[in-house]
């Protein structure tokens, strides 16, 4: 079942706005812990939740180019541009896509929350 993290407020987050959040994980059978983040992104009022760091090097894409019109986040640090809503690294040097996970909004506490698979 997957978990559900409380990433922000819906209120609080407005179009146009690019954030990250970072969390950790479990592994190596809940025995250790990892950090993770993710980058949270709304546009054209739809929140996009992606991996917040770039597949190709160490670079927070939370700090990177947000292009509201393509979607896309660009990197900082090469300018590989990604999908926001694929994940697709749409020019080199990044090859491998970004995860994208699920986005709701709990009515009941104005959450934004992103769904994260086991
Ligand atoms: S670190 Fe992102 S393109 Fe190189």
């Amino acid at each position: 079942m997957a978990a559900h993290l409380r990433v922000c407020d819906e209120k609080t987050l407005k179009d146009g706005d690019i954030m990250g959040f970072d969390y950790e994980v479990n592994i190596d059978n809940n025995t250790s812990k990892a950090n993770k983040r993710l980058l949270i992104a709304k546009i054209g009022g739809k929140i996009y939740a992606t991996d917040g760091i770039c597949t190709h090097q160490y670079a927070d894409l939370s700090v990177g180019i947000l292009n509201e019109d393509e979607k896309t986040v660009t990197c900082p640090l090469h300018l590989s541009a990604f999908s926001l809503e694929k994940g697709i690294s749409l020019n080199p040097p990044a090859e491998e896509p970004l995860k994208t996970y699920e986005v709701f909004i709990k009515p009941e506490d104005g959450g934004v929350y992103v769904s994260l698979p086991d």
